[in-house]
This record gives structure tokens, C-alpha cells and sequence, in this order.
């Protein structure tokens, strides 16, 4: 029944699109939905590459049977076996007993684990090519991106590359796959909220692979998540090299958690002092409204973080806290930095997000403030203050090379 959308010659899109979930991971809100995207080549031989998740399985198999018109599927390539791509793997198999299926090392201990499956597997090594007929892939391991497993296959005939999570959005692809069939504006920062909450700590081993692939020349990126790239690969590209090398561009993000409002006052005069300073990129997240995976989206994005609390209960207010764990086991880089804080009667927030920058070893703005009760006219100066230093060491920043690889 299905017309499924032919990418290239011989290679189909079979993928799905969730608009179900709320939360991916359980933990980051999909407002625009996500897809989970899956490939297949039929050439002399027949192979998938990658699955869906399994919520979806029922449609992924009749996109399959509908594609191959009973012809067998030979092969299945698990480029990456996180759930939401390898969650069909099972159903697939009851299908399609004969198939064999196809990863590394790490990846068949991993169908083991998961699904319990152990036979008629193809161990492959790194840079080997399995022979389709027309069609030549070539495995490329690219280990933490995003698990240990993960590598990509680059089809030599075609130079179409299946990237696995590398390159991918969040967001639904709505009636088209390719981004020459779509309005793609609404991918870049899907793209960017999806690289720095789910592979953001991959830094390093994203420049790897990047550095890996750039020998092979691309007509297609297939992602498993979002849009088949062919008219923007150079930006993808670039996006991830950029965020890799956790390079930011100029911009200030001020970041504050407040309960009745004089933590936030602060904020709104340390923002004005970044904007005396001509800075124009100035986004401000309470961080008990903005939802965290769009605050670790601008932290990415940006070279300049400000950060504001309160003393709570003799530590940071917990939002903040909770937040700037998160950042740190991103292990973000090159960032300039300064804080603020507001306190009662006993003073604890500036001195936990001064231990922070220590630990992050970001470049600091010399002056913090730290404010008794309401802001007053010495501190409301020292904020303008801040911003301004904020902003001038942000202009003069340059990257650590150490982090370039
Ligand atoms: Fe889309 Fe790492 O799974």
C-alpha cells in the first residue's frame, strides 16, 4: 500500500514520524515531534539500514513489504543501537528469519544484550565493504557518536552516507523527507537543541569522525533523525564542526533563577550592561520557565553565559543547581562567564557559581555581585558592571586550540 519516497537510485525512505511522544529520552519535550529514519536499498541484494522505534513497528514492517513486493531482505545494517533505532530489530527478524544482520563488534554483543538475538550475524571491521551488487557500502566506525557502538555507512555508488544520530533534528518530517522538498528553517535550532542535549558531550569524538569523513564526497546525508540532507550539507557540516570544537558565536546568554523577583531585577540591569557593551545576541532563561534543553540549546550557541541565584537553604536555588549540572556533564568549553547572586541573611550562591566556573575553567569576569535583599544603587551599578566585563571579554575571546582536534 505504501508509496514510499524514493532519495536516490535504488534507496527508499521507510521511516516514521512520532508525534506521540512528549518527552524524548523521557526528558526532552518534542514540540515538534521527532523521526526515527530508516533506509532501504534494493539492488541485487536487499538491505535496511537501521530500524524505528518499536512503538512504530507495525507500519515500519509495511512500508518494508510494500518496498520489497516479497523479495527477501537480505541484510540489516544497525549503524547505532540506541532503542529508538534498533527497537524493531526482533519484529524484523520474525519477518525476515533468513536476514543477517550486520554491525561491529560492540554492536552484535549489543543485539545480544537487547533483543536476545545471536544468529546470522556479519561482524564487520572498520572500512569494510559489503557488496550490494550495484551498490558498495563502505563501514565507517565513528565510536561516541553516540554510543560506543556507532558508525556510519557510506554507499560508494550512490555517496549517500547513513550518519546514524550524527546530523539529525528533532521535528517531524511532514509530507516530504528530503530539505530540497521542505521549508527547513525550522531545523536549525531542532538541530542544534538535538546536538548539544544528545551528543553534546561527545566533543572530541565528533571531530574524529568528522575529520574521518571528510575524504568521502556526499550527495546525501541520511540521518536518523530529521531531514535527508542535500542542498544544506555544507551547513550541517559546519554546524557540527562548530559545536564540536564547542565553539560559540557572539552572543550572551544570562541565565537566573529567582523566587520573588529581586534575583531577576538583577538579571534584566546585567543584560542591559552586556547590551551598553553593543552586544546585540542577548537571550535571557528564567530557568523555572525555559525548559533546560533550550537553555543547554543557547549555552551551545553562545560564547558568553551569565548565571544568577539565590541562596536557598544555604546552597544554590536547586533550578540553577539542577542546571548547572547539566552543562557541566556536557564538559562545554570556551565560554566566558560571570554570576550574580542574592541572599537574606546568609550569602551561599556566589560562592557555589564561582566553584562552577573554577571547575568548567572558563574565562571569568573579575567582578561578581552579591546582593543582600533588594538591589540597591551600589550593586544596581556593580550589574551594568558585570554585563559590560562579560561582554568586552567575550568580544576578545579566543578558543583554547587544545580543543580543536
Ligand atoms: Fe537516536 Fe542515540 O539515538
Amino acid at each position: 500500500m505504501f508509496k514510499n519516497q524514493q532519495i536516490a537510485k535504488d534507496i527508499y525512505y521507510v521511516g516514521v514520524n512520532d508525534r506521540q511522544k512528549h518527552k524524548f529520552e523521557n526528558m526532552i519535550p518534542l514540540p515538534n515531534g521527532v523521526s526515527y529514519n530508516a533506509y532501504l536499498i534494493v539492488d541485487e541484494k536487499t538491505a535496511l539500514v537501521d530500524t524505528v522505534d518499536i512503538s512504530f513497528g507495525d507500519i515500519f514492517i509495511d512500508k518494508i513489504q510494500s518496498q520489497l513486493q516479497g523479495k527477501p531482505l537480505d541484510y540489516l545494517i544497525i549503524n547505532h543501537m540506541e532503542p529508538d533505532h534498533s527497537g524493531s530489530i526482533r519484529l524484523i527478524r520474525k519477518y525476515y528469519p533468513d536476514m543477517v544482520i550486520v554491525g561491529n563488534n560492540k554492536t552484535l554483543s549489543m543485539v545480544d544484550g537487547y533483543y536476545g538475538v545471536t544468529d546470522n550475524m556479519l561482524e564487520i571491521k572498520d572500512g569494510q565493504i559489503l557488496s550490494l551488487g550495484s551498490h558498495k557500502l563502505e563501514f565507517h566506525f565513528t565510536p561516541m557518536v553516540h554510543w560506543p557502538e556507532t558508525m556510519m555507512t557510506y554507499d560508494k555508488t550512490e555517496k549517500v552516507l547513513f550518519s546514524g544520530d550524527a546530523f539529525g533534528a528533532f521535528g517531524t518530517l511532514d509530507g516530504a523527507v528530503m530539505d530540497t522538498d521542505l521549508n527547513v528553517d525550522k531545523y536549525w535550532d531542532e538541530m542544534a537543541r538535538y546536538y548539544s542535549n544528545i551528543v553534546g558531550k561527545y566533543g572530541n569524538p565528533i571531530q574524529k569522525a568528522l575529520k574521518k569523513l571528510t575524504p568521502l564526497e556526499l550527495n546525501l546525508i541520511c540521518s536518523t533523525h530529521g531531514p535527508v540532507w542535500k542542498e544544506h550539507i555544507t551547513e550541517v557540516v559546519d554546524m557540527y564542526d562548530q559545536f564540536s570544537r564547542y565553539h560559540g558565536k557572539d552572543g550572551v546568554v544570562i541565565i537566573y533563577g529567582s523566587m520573588y523577583g529581586n534575583t531577576e531585577l538583577m538579571a534584566e540591569t546585567v543584560a542591559q550592561g552586556v547590551a551598553e557593551a553593543g552586544v546585540k545576541n542577548i537571550i535571557i532563561h528564567n530557568v523555572s520557565k525555559s525548559d533546560p534543553s533550550v537553555i543547554i540549546r543557547d549555552v551551545f550557541k553562545y560564547k558568553g553565559l551569565i548565571v544568577g541565584s539565590p541562596t536557598y537553604s544555604n546552597e544554590l536555588y536547586p533550578e540553577v543547581e539542577s542546571l548547572l549540572r547539566k552543562i557541566e556533564i556536557r564538559g562545554v568549553k570556551n565560554r566566558v562567564f560571570g554570576c550574580f547572586g542574592s541572599f537574606t541573611w546568609a550569602s551561599a550562591a556566589v560562592k557555589r557559581l564561582t566553584t562552577f566556573v573554577e571547575t568548567m575553567k572558563w574565562q571569568s569576569a573579575e567582578i561578581t555581585v552579591d546582593e543582600k535583599q533588594g538591589l540597591k544603587t551600589d550593586k544596581y551599578e556593580a550589574c551594568l558592571e558585570l554585563g559590560r566585563q562579560v561582554a568586552e571579554l567575550m568580544k576578545n575571546h579566543v578558543d583554547e586550540p587544545e580543543h580543536c582536534v
